[in-house]
């Protein structure tokens, strides 16, 4: 068996982990894992612990969606402990490195009062101390930011806290996964390999062409105990081949959530890559990795947001993503963490840094970054960018979770782009509050009534029908909304028909309509093919 060439079954699912909690961006750049550890996986840990009939009360209803609260049954208490121990144990410098953050605030919000300051370096905590510098915003408020290309190159960027697990499904239910950590389970093969480990792509690479066992255990390193479980993960059978799209337009395939794939016969361009898993039942048809191709020439991430940047999509993709175009960022602030150095990190050497308004161009192709407004809670966050992807002269605007906060701006865009074609639209209009996502990073409780006002919310209709006003698409899509079941785990959202979200996208879609515009809210799978011109 060992040496008979076998596939990575499509329903395998390949989830990495960091410290046992589904890996995400803040959990790799070392700042930002350092607040999430003790501000979410040590709080959720320790209210478990107190009261795990809560958490299953919490899990089970609907108001609760997406809240701190473990998916998980009170017999996992002990091992809950286990975790919680070990995490105390093994990242006792992270929680250091953590208090220490707030202990940097507090010292500034009392010292730093107009001043010189450069005599309170010397009351920077001294495990900060040479990871930051401080500064004044020009109102005089006191902040400060790391370097943190130094951070990753230090004990606080630990590689062997990483790690995979991979298990079979039947189905796209997971639990919400920012609040329950993957505990040990028979049915689970953890591998612990870092995840810039070019293991990880010659075991993604198993899903088109075939290996030995014995070629994908050594270059894993699974040990004999782990190997009969192992071993189900792969099967003799070949899976669906890729229609390669050999026109001359443009075809468009959603994928489901922000994920889009554009080709034409020479190029492949894949936007917010989110691809689900199949070879199980499903109600909706959807697109796959069957239905990827070989080579993604440009994947583009639009922002620094969970369900926008899956390390679970992402890893497995990586040997056939020739460039990824990330938004540039270079603050070095704990809330807008260097994505380009977390992918590098990661095992992603070719990066690509787009600005706003700023153009890459290949063969008849253009990629221009577009500024992103919106959806950050009115924090300073510039890891974001819309994107316009022109084909000739055919024109596709990605506007992710933009919310129009300003119609102007759109306007002296207007000015250098002109009208688009088709335009892609997220309206999560009823977003999370900011400390849904960015709660760990303040060292401050946020009130209440300030942290509602602060959500992380897309366009409303109001808000999207000034887009369209402005652009004047002959169609526009609703996207990104999360909806589809193999988004939950990440997103949290289910809707209905009541919800606001559903609401306001209908009522854009049916002005749209009613002004000859196509219009519609994609769900599932969708196939579009574009003449060029
Ligand atoms: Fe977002």
């Amino acid at each position: 068996m060992d040496e008979t060439p076998v596939y990575l079954k499509p329903n395998v699912v390949f989830e990495p982990l960091v410290d046992r909690w589904y890996a995400w961006s803040h959990l790799i750049s070392p700042a930002t894992a350092a607040m999430n550890i003790v501000g979410r996986h040590l709080m959720i840990m320790e209210s478990f612990i107190l009261a795990p009939d809560v958490h299953a009360g919490a899990v089970k209803n609907p108001k609760m969606r997406g809240g701190p609260f473990m998916d998980l049954s009170k017999e996992k208490l002990d091992e809950v402990k286990e975790l919680q121990a070990e995490t105390i144990r093994g990242r006792a410098n992270m929680i250091e490195f953590s208090k220490a953050v707030k202990e940097l605030d507090k010292m500034l919000s009392i010292e730093a009062k107009g001043f010189g300051l450069e005599s309170l370096y010397e009351k920077v905590p001294s495990i900060l101390k040479g990871f930051v510098e401080l500064f004044y915003d020009r109102n005089n408020n006191p902040a400060f930011r790391f370097f943190e290309s130094i951070l990753y190159k230090s004990q606080f960027y630990s590689k062997s806290s990483q790690s995979l697990s991979l298990w079979i499904t039947n189905n796209d239910e997971r639990p919400f996964v920012l609040s329950t950590p993957r505990l040990k389970s028979k049915d689970v093969v953890f591998i612990d390999i870092p995840f810039d480990h070019p293991g990880i792509d010659e075991l993604a690479k198993m899903k088109r062409r075939p290996q030995p066992l014995r070629y994908i255990k050594a270059g894993l390193g699974i040990p004999e105990d782990q190997a009969p479980l192992f071993n189900t993960l792969f099967t003799e059978h070949p899976h669906p081949s890729y229609d390669k799209y050999e026109g001359d337009n443009i075809r468009m395939r959603y994928f489901g959530h922000a994920c889009i794939l554009i080709e034409t016969k020479d190029i492949a361009i894949l936007a917010d890559p989110l691809i689900s898993y199949y070879g199980y039942r499903s109600d909706i048809e959807h697109f796959s990795d069957s239905d990827l191709p070989d080579v993604i020439d440009y994947a583009l991430i639009t922002h620094n947001h969970q369900d926008h940047i899956l390390l679970e999509t992402l890893l497995p993709l990586r040997h056939k993503i020739r460039n990824l175009v990330i938004p540039r960022t270079r603050g070095g602030r704990l809330e807008d963490p260097d994505l380009k150095l977390m992918f590098n990190s990661i095992g992603f050497s070719n990066v690509i840094e787009i600005d706003e308004m700023e153009t890459i161009k290949f063969k008849d192709i253009s990629i221009t970054g577009i500024p992103f407004t919106g959806e950050h809670s009115d924090l300073n966050i510039l890891c974001k960018s819309c994107h316009l992807v022109e084909v000739g002269r055919f024109k596709l605007l990605f506007m992710a979770d933009s919310r129009i906060l300003e119609p102007a701006l759109y306007k002296h865009i207007f000015d250098q782009i002109g009208t688009v074609d088709v335009i892609f639209l997220g309206m999560e209009c009823d977003g999370a509050p900011l400390t849904w996502l960015y709660g760990p990073l303040f060292t401050k409780k946020v009130p209440r009534d300030q942290d509602n006002t602060r959500r992380l919310s897309g366009s409303d209709c109001e808000r999207g029908m000034a887009l369209i006003d402005i652009f004047k698409p002959a169609e526009v899509y609703v996207y990104a909304m999360g909806q589809e079941p193999w988004v939950e785990f990440i997103s949290s959202i289910k809707y209905t028909n009541e919800s606001n979200p559903i609401v306001e996208s209908n009522k854009l879609v049916s002005i749209c309509t009613e002004r000859g515009i196509i219009a519609e809210r994609l769900f599932g799978e969708k196939e579009i093919l574009y003449k060029r011109y």
